[in-house]
Formats: structure tokens, sequence, C-alpha cells
């Protein structure tokens, strides 16, 4: 996936806030090891580095503009290139943290358990994933999708779409995990600048759909999402745009 920094942190704060939140459940105080699963752009390791000092931390992701960026905004940290569906360390981690990474990697019936097997015990998986497939930013998505010449290519991509409900997440995970918390948060993301919401998408969820396709049907994609998007989020009386989003967190402990 050939993500865009840059667009990703045009919406750093509301970005990073679930990342607070998910760090501030974690119990451990001096874990040894940590690994940031999808580090992205790095904006979620000083986060990290502030609470564990001693820490090893690590973040691995697959996306060599991410890494590029992340490197180059905390290069005394390490980061590694690594598929997450081809991680397969032969150590455990005393805490495994997720932000906003495994809503892209298929099959969670297999890869969450697998991430728990590798905390060491006593330790936590974190996991935060967004969970706002119900709101217009995403079902317009959809709607675009159906209504033009793409359908064929893109309708197996969004239908591969791998988060389930939370129940789901519980099932999965009780019988393994010594303890399981798991609950969902929906932000009033209060947005600036102009069709924000068609922005904000722009530097997540919606590369996938774009990726695929050439340039003229990209710009005509975005374009007609962008025209229905902006009559679903209006500005407000204050210029401000209220982008309500959902997210599914998951804290399991080994
Ligand atoms: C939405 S960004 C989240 C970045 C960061 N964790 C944060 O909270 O801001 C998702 C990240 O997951 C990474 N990612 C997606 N699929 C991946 C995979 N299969 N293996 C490794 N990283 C992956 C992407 O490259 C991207 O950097």
């Amino acid at each position: 996936m050939a993500w865009n920094p840059s667009q990703y942190l045009a919406f750093a704060g509301p970005r990073m806030q679930p990342a607070i939140d998910l760090l501030n459940r974690i119990p451990q105080e001096t874990p040894g090891s940590v690994i940031d699963l999808g580090c992205g752009p790095g904006n979620i390791t000083p986060l990290l580095r502030q609470r564990w000092q001693d820490a090893d931390i690590i973040g691995l992701d697959n996306s060599d503009t991410m890494l590029e960026r992340a490197r180059t905004a905390c290069p005394d940290e390490t980061f590694d290139h690594c598929d997450i569906t081809a991680w397969q360390p032969d150590r455990q981690y005393d805490v495994i943290f997720s932000n906003a990474a495994l809503q892209w990697v298929t099959g969670h019936d297999t890869l969450f358990p697998h991430l728990l097997d590798l905390v060491a015990p006593g330790g936590t998986l974190a996991i935060q994933i967004p969970r706002n497939t119900d709101a217009p930013s995403h079902r317009l998505i959809g709607d675009v999708i159906e209504g033009g010449p793409w359908r064929d290519l893109l309708a197996p991509i969004r239908d591969a779409i791998p988060t389930q409900e939370p129940a789901w997440y519980r099932n999965l995970l009780s019988t393994t995990a010594q303890s399981l918390d798991i609950w969902e948060t929906e932000y009033m993301q209060v947005l600036d600048g102009d069709n924000p919401v068609a922005e904000y998408t722009k530097g997540s969820q919606l590369t996938r759909f774009l990726e695929p396709l050439d340039e003229a049907a990209r710009g005509e994609f975005e374009s007609r999402y962008r025209d229905l998007v902006i009559k679903a989020y209006p500005p407000e009386s204050d210029g401000k745009t209220l982008f309500p989003f959902r997210r599914l967190f998951i804290l399991a402990n080994a």
C-alpha cells in the first residue's frame, strides 16, 4: 500500500488520541520489550518512549514511506521493515502494541491468537482498530464503489476488510487470555479545513480503494466521494466539521 505520511499526519491530533487512551490502559510499568506493530510514521513512538524509558522498543511496518518518516522523526529509535502477516519472531515480548494497523491485515481469527501467543507471561497485547463502517464516511465509499465502472475491482477489497464485532473478538480470545478487556469509544473529532472528512479518509481508509485504480479513475472516484461526503458532513456555524469516529480496543493479558 502506498502510504502518504503527510496526508496521514494532517490529522495527527485526532488520530493519536486513541493511541494515548490505549497506552494508558496497559498495566505494565517497566516492560523490558515492546513491539509496535504497524508503527506508521513514528508519531506514537515518543509516547511509548516517554512511558517506558528503559524498554527495548521496536516499531515494525511494511511501508517504506512510513518507515522513512519514522526514522527521520525518531532517529534514536529502532524501526524495521516487516510484514505483520509474516512476523514469526523466535521469542516473546512483554507488550505488543498496535494502533490503527490491524484493520489492514486479514485473518484475525488466526492472527490475534498468534499475537497473544507471542506475549510473555504477565504481558499485554494491546490493539486498537477503527470500527466506523456504519458511518457516512465509510458507507459512502461503498456507494461510490457500487455506482462506478470499478465495482468488480473494488467490491472484493471492501468485502475483505477483516474487522469484526466486539463479541467476536471476545469469543476468539477469552479462553487463552488471562484477562481480557474489550471496549469501544466514539470520538467526537472536530476537524478544520475544506471537506476535511474527505481529506482525513484519503489519508487512511480511502487509500486501499484509490491505489488499484489508474490515474483517471482515481480522480473520478475521489471527486464523486468528495461530493457526497461534504453533504454528509457540512461545516458547523463556526466553520469546524464534526466527524464522530468509532474505535474498538482490545487489551488481552497473557
Ligand atoms: C493507519 S496507519 C497507523 C500508524 C500508527 N500505528 C498510528 O497509530 O498512527 C497503519 C499502518 O499499518 C501499516 N501496515 C498495514 N498493513 C501492514 C502489514 N501487513 N505489515 C506491516 N505494517 C502494515 C501501514 O503501512 C501503516 O503504516
